[in-house]
């Protein structure tokens, strides 16, 4: 593995190497494994567990990390090819980049969607062109339309819950939220409980389906590995004998790049909230997933956040044993097996 920009990238067998990985590493610690690596993590957007379990990672595994937010005590970066840089920007990522890289063994970029534009959102024009002038092995901390971080740690803790993957039910439920937010979180997950096998079904209001080269990825997946993609808006059709429930919000397409008319379309929508009584039809002990940050009582009910259901901290801890996988995978030459 040079690079870990996509999950999708990865045949079975990588993805089953990197979980059995992960696994591996949270029983029995390799604290010199890295020993001497550093990495470099260029964060163009907020973070608490990327950011955290990214560097709490490398220090288990006895290499290091540095932070870069551009702007925060940095000068501001453009991403943006061919402009004339008379703005706020000092310096360009096609200089910033190589220059980071050089101070390191492996590079992180989060780097969000622009939300004005859908085909470069979802082209991930900016991510893609920033992977171009990176010379060392380069990690998606989440971009426009991927977050496989997020994937792969939610990929292990549906096996360590034993979630069925063949013949799990997994639902993708989208929620009601007061920003029309990116299509990363969804797209990946979509995409990573079809690759698992599962029969996925993406419910939505109508308007805010995923837009169609997101489902087509997904049910590419799903026909490499047995598993389905179906897409309703029917409640109480897409619960029945679910195993997961996996709420978040993104912008509906629709409206895409129009905050003011997107706000006014989702208005309606605000009974997408994730309570118990979505619970009614479910397997009896269905889990509720979501990749945090959430709003209480906006995205999901205290009672469900709080209850047995929840899994939401197990996934956000899982992020730091698949990222260690990633940097091990990454970073150890081959045969420095132990
Ligand atoms: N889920 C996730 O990526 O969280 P952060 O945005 O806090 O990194």
């Amino acid at each position: 593995m040079k690079s870990f920009l996509d999950l999708a990238a990865l045949g079975p067998e990588e993805v089953a190497d990197l979980l059995s990985l992960a696994v591996r590493l949270e029983r029995s610690p390799e604290p010199e494994a890295l020993k001497g690596k550093i990495l470099a993590l260029l964060f163009f957007n907020p973070s608490l567990r990327t950011l955290a379990s990214f560097q709490a990672g490398m220090a288990r595994l006895g290499g290091s990390a540095f932070v870069i937010s551009p702007g925060q005590g940095t000068w501001i970066l453009e991403t943006r090819d061919g402009v004339v840089m008379d703005g706020t920007a000092a310096e360009h990522v096609r200089e910033a980049i190589p220059v980071l890289a050089s101070y390191a063994d492996a590079l992180g970029i989060r780097s969000f969607a622009g939300g004005a534009d859908l085909a470069a959102d979802l082209a991930d024009s900016t991510f893609l062109s920033m992977a171009k002038v990176c010379p060392v092995p380069l990690i998606n901390l989440e971009s426009a339309v991927d977050h496989p971080c997020q994937a792969l740690g939610d990929w292990k803790t549906m096996d360590d819950l034993g979630v069925p993957a063949r013949g799990g039910r997994f639902v993708l439920s989208w929620a009601w939220h007061p920003k029309p937010l990116p299509l990363a979180v969804p797209a990946a997950v979509v995409h990573m409980a079809a690759q698992r096998g599962m029969d996925v079904t993406l419910l939505r209001p109508e308007g805010f389906g995923l837009p169609e080269p997101i489902l087509a990825r997904a049910r590419r997946a799903a026909e490499t590995s047995g598993g389905s993609l179906r897409e309703t808006a029917d409640r109480r059709e897409a619960l029945e004998g679910a195993h997961v429930i996996y709420a978040k919000s993104w912008a509906s397409p629709v409206h895409y790049g129009n905050a003011e008319a997107e706000a006014a379309f989702r208005a309606s929508l605000r009974d997408w909230c994730v309570g118990e009584d979505w619970f009614a039809t479910t397997a009896p002990d269905c889990r509720f997933m979501h990749c945090l940050p959430v709003r209480r009582n906006v995205v999901v009910k205290d009672a469900v956040l709080d209850g047995p259901r929840s899994v939401v901290v197990h996934e956000a801890r899982n992020r730091m044993w698949a990222q260690m996988a990633v940097l091990h995978r990454l970073l150890r030459k081959q045969g420095e097996e132990r």
